[in-house]
């Protein structure tokens, strides 16, 4: 039986074009495939019926929900057939999710739990390894249980940038309404990005929580380390920082240091994290926080659940991956280049990004220009509809939905007023 999974997973792999993967990063394409596809290219006749996307149907192209393009990695898939018969237990953490974590972001892991030891007894007696990593069934379940743990209790405040991501403001909106005394400021955005002087100019006593989105969505931009360091060394200990690092992955310099470094340094600076992203498994839902151990003793007093053995199995497979990881990589440069170069010949202003997904501006109401592309089988969005209303937000497509993409926006400019 395990054969015949593997062999549906192999065939699916090749049936389904890890291909148009491969084709972006440049890897083992027949001269035929290139030959073809640069004529299809060249015509400019590829339309979304040409089109079969990974994990959706056929003739849709869905460049609106950032995520990626050439699938999880088969790595992932392998480690989920190897496992699937094994759920009808109680999984204990089987695998070493840990150290593949601890190898892929560079920290070191206390040595395994011997009870008494490393570990730690939470709520209702169960067992804890004490980690740098809190595993979360996605990340947004943790950017939920970083608001309830603490933004619930009252009297409270939360400072989130205009145009971040904006789930834990959003939580905290929710507690408002519930008529929890909860303090929500929004500061503004300084050329799209972060203005980290703004944010710290709004702490007051009152402030439970600051959250940077890191690289930012939906515009894409970036902070440099130092400047999020500067930042975090000026905020006062008793204010949690979230830096939101889902789209981290996707930063253009290979030598980017990341914020992980800072949760060993600062109690207070929680790292968020996803496997949605550059790993392409939204639907498996798995994501981590990197942070103290005091935060992961406050948090654990919230936690309703934990994420299911195969995400745990599929996600170490895919961080030691590298091959994906690169290829994952390598088509979000394509289809950022692409678009700068297309973007620049037709006179529209965008944001460069540093992320797998671009904001550009139509010069008119994006909102009609969207349901034309959506009737041409193109999803795009436009989240910040109130602030930003002629821009869209891209996500990423595979070098062919990118063609699909241009061509269908192209003839929606054309025609629509
Ligand atoms: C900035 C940011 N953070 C967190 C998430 C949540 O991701 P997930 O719950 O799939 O891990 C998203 C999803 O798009 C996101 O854009």
């Amino acid at each position: 039986m395990l054969n015949r999974i593997k062999e549906t997973v192999d065939s699916g792999l090749s049936r389904r074009r890890f291909l148009t993967g491969a084709l972006a990063a440049g890897a083992a394409l027949t001269l035929a495939d290139r030959l073809a596809l640069a004529q299809t290219m060249a015509t400019g006749g590829l339309t979304a019926k040409d089109i079969h996307g990974i994990g959706v149907e056929p003739g849709l192209v869905r460049m609106a929900l950032n995520e990626n393009p050439i699938g999880p990695s088969p790595r992932a898939l392998e480690a989920i057939a190897e496992n699937m018969f094994k759920i009808n237990r109680y999984s204990f953490g089987g695998g070493d999710i840990f150290g593949a974590l601890a190898e892929f972001d560079g920290l070191e892991l206390p040595p395994p739990p011997r009870f008494g030891g490393t570990g730690r007894m939470g709520g209702g007696g169960r067992f804890f390894r004490q980690t740098p990593f809190y595993i979360t069934a996605g990340s947004g379940a943790l950017l939920s249980q970083i608001a309830l743990t603490y933004l619930s209790k009252g009297g409270t405040e939360v400072i989130e940038a205009d145009m971040g991501y904006g789930d834990i403001s959003g939580d905290a909106e929710n507690y408002l309404e519930a008529g929890l005394d909860v303090n929500i400021i929004r500061t503004p955005m300084k050329d799209y990005k972060h203005d980290l002087d703004a944010m710290l100019a709004a702490i007051t006593p009152k402030t439970s929580v600051v959250v940077i989105t890191n690289p930012n969505n939906p515009t894409g931009t970036l902070l440099s380390f130092e400047e999020t360091e500067k930042f975090v060394a000026a905020v006062p200990e008793n204010v949690i920082v979230v830096i939101d690092e889902a789209y981290i992955h996707f930063v253009r310099d290979p030598q980017y240091q990341t914020a992980a470094s800072l949760t060993r340094k600062y109690e207070n600076v929680i790292v968020t994290r996803t496997f949605s992203k550059v790993f392409g498994m939204p639907g498996m839902r798995l994501g981590y926080g990197i942070c103290s151990q005091a935060i992961q003793e406050k948090l654990r007093f919230y936690r309703t659940g934990s994420a299911n053995a195969l995400a745990y199995a599929a996600g170490e497979a895919s961080l030691k991956d590298r091959n994906h990881y690169d290829r994952s990589r390598a088509v979000v440069q394509h289809f950022r280049d692409r678009l700068e170069d297309e973007f620049t010949k037709m006179g529209l202003e965008y944001i460069p990004s540093e992320s797998n997904f671009m904001m550009v501006d139509l010069g008119k109401p994006s909102m009609n220009i969207m349901r034309e592309m959506f009737q041409k089988g193109v999803m795009v969005t436009n989240r910040r509809r109130q602030q930003m209303p002629t821009w869209i937000r891209v996500s990423s497509g595979d070098e062919r939905e990118t063609e699909v993409f241009l061509n269908v926006l192209k003839e929606a400019l054309g025609k629509t007023s």
